[in-house]
């Protein structure tokens, strides 16, 4: 029912997300898609996404020709975020120009009485980021929403770094916020209503669904489920023979759960101890999967396969690729020996890939995603080299982390697993700063990082977390334990509350707590001399250190 078109706004797939939660089926596309295949989708409403251009760069994405006579003619919503409301005062004859200061953060806005879009007049605290502004409206438009100029307490209030060196309100009076032409039915919101940061954002998109453009609220996950089982059904031929990469984490056991669900025993899964595991991973993960999980798993040992190809690398990108590739080449091999056992080769690989996944990683070929910045290469999707002999079946791969607990209680997954905290793909590695395989470093990380996340469910906040974990930044320090100078290690501790992984907050803990698990670090953990906690927020930091 909603498209959305993505110009690479790192948000595009929370509009997804947000607009499911309102059991409104909605899907992203390219915003760079011919407009037939925009027709396809057959949509009664089309968002367009933010994006990190401005509409006066060369190679600028823009809407293909026709876009407007189309939505027109067959009675098409359309709102444009950011970008996208730009795109559309750009396109139709408006003007769009570099704001002689930029907006980023939460700003206030005043929307105006009798406008289609809010249908009262308010002041609300939204998310802005963008660079350039709208300074003439296409002819029918109306603005119906501007910034508020702050005040300098209440920007500080605000948090946020808008004022300059000199302490000046750096913000211009009244940048337009929204605008809409109804007759039209096309709307725009310079601000961001699919974020956290917009606290009334979501009832705005809820007004626009359901009162402006009437649309029906009658998709539920559950429909993912029965399409994605139809869809391993389509692809694997009823001789083929699949192989999962069980990670013992709640995305690849969802994952293998539904395919085990669409052909049974066809399905093989590997657990693969990487030496790059927390503590008693691998003996938690395999009794587990054993006692509660009805998929026939092998575990494989790589650790020396691993480590020895990790020796000496330190340059984080490097090291996802590394253990990507490595993780196939296993995964081959694994394809080999059940080929000399089933007398046929196995063709297909199960991986739990996320949407983040996707979003945050380069957009592979075909993928639609050609504009957002790589951030890092998640391994299962950056690293895949070329010469990869097993197709992929990815069947989350359009769900978040909250979507794919739920379709894995709808599964009868245990909760246990459901609320485990992610772990990355590549592991410690990318929690050891600098070489894995230096001394004893990733014990040291993983004594750390259990006494840590131990201590956190003795306390009962574990739920209350989205990812707790340790980091070994490789800095030594000096310290004084039993009257002896030590020249030892810091560690770091890092925990967050987050809905999707995308965008973070640092935990706030009771300072006892933190003081109670630092003093148990330090005397209980060989060369460890001192605890620092990280208080960094994503973004302006990432999840993982590397
Ligand atoms: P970042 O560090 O990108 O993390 O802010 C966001 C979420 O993704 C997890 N993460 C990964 N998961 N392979 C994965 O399967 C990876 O390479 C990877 N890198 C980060 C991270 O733990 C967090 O939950």
């Amino acid at each position: 029912q909603v498209l959305i078109l993505d110009f690479g706004s790192q948000y595009t797939h929370l509009i997804t997300r947000r607009i499911r939660k309102l059991s409104v089926f909605s899907l992203c596309i390219s915003g760079t898609s011919s407009l037939e295949a925009i027709a396809e989708h057959n949509s009664r409403v089309i968002i367009l996404s933010g994006g990190p251009h401005s509409v006066h760069l060369d190679g600028a994405p823009w809407l293909p020709r026709g876009f407007f006579e189309y939505v027109e003619e067959n009675g098409v919503f359309v709102l444009g975020i950011c970008y996208g409301l730009q795109l559309i005062v750009e396109m139709l004859g408006g003007e769009v120009k570099a704001a002689k200061s930029s907006e980023y953060g939460r700003m206030n806005i005043g929307t105006y009485e009798g406008s289609v879009l809010f249908d009262k007049a308010m002041e609300q605290q939204v998310w802005m980021s963008h660079g350039d502004e709208v300074i003439r409206l296409p002819e029918g438009f109306s603005v119906i929403g501007r910034s508020k100029r702050n005040s300098i307490d209440s920007l500080k209030k605000n948090e946020m770094g808008t004022l300059n060196q000199n302490g000046v309100d750096c913000l211009h009076e009244n940048t337009i916020a929204a605008i809409e032409n109804p007759s039209k039915r096309i709307f725009g919101l310079q601000y961001h209503p699919e974020v956290t940061h917009s606290p009334k954002g979501m009832e705005t998109l809820q007004y626009f669904l359901f009162e402006v453009c009437k649309v029906t609220a009658d998709w539920e996950l559950k429909d993912v489920l029965i399409d994605e089982i139809k869809t391993v059904n389509n692809e694997v031929g009823p001789e083929d023979h699949v192989i999962c990469a069980l990670s013992g984490g709640v995305d690849s056991t969802v994952a293998a759960t539904i395919v085990h669900e669409a052909i049974g025993d066809r399905l093989h899964c590997v657990f693969v101890d990487n030496g790059l595991l927390r503590f008693q991973e691998k003996e938690h993960v395999m009794s587990t999967f054993q006692a509660d999980l009805h998929l026939s798993v092998t575990c494989v040992d790589a650790t020396d396969r691993f480590l020895s190809k990790l020796k000496g690398v330190v340059e984080p990108e490097m090291k996802r690729k590394i253990i990507g590739k490595e993780f196939i080449s296993i995964f081959d091999d694994f394809a080999h020996e059940l080929e000399q056992k089933l007398g046929r080769k196995p063709t297909f690989l199960v991986q739990g890939t996320l949407y983040p996944d996707v979003i945050e990683s380069c957009p592979p070929p075909g993928s639609g995603r050609t504009h957002s910045h790589t951030i890092k290469s998640h391994h299962n999707v950056g690293g895949l080299p070329k010469d990869m002999k097993l197709k992929l079946i990815e069947p989350l791969k359009l769900l978040f982390k909250d979507e794919v607990r739920e379709l894995g209680g709808i599964l009868h997954v245990p909760q246990g697993f459901l609320k485990r905290h992610p772990f990355p793909g590549p592991g410690l590695a990318v929690r050891v700063i600098g070489d894995v395989t230096e001394g004893n470093v990733l014990d040291t990380l993983r004594q750390v990082d259990h006494i840590f996340v131990e201590a956190i469910k003795q306390a009962g906040i574990y739920d209350s977390i989205w990812q707790a974990f340790a980091v070994f930044p490789n800095i030594r320090t000096v310290g004084v334990q039993g009257d002896q100078r030590t020249h030892s290690h810091v560690v770091a501790l890092r925990a967050i509350t987050s809905e999707d992984g995308m965008t973070a907050d640092w935990y706030n803990f009771d300072p006892k707590f933190l003081q109670y698990v630092s003093s148990k670090i330090c005397n209980e953990v060989q060369g460890v001399n001192r605890v620092v906690y990280d208080i960094t927020s994503k973004p302006p930091s990432t999840v993982e250190w590397e």
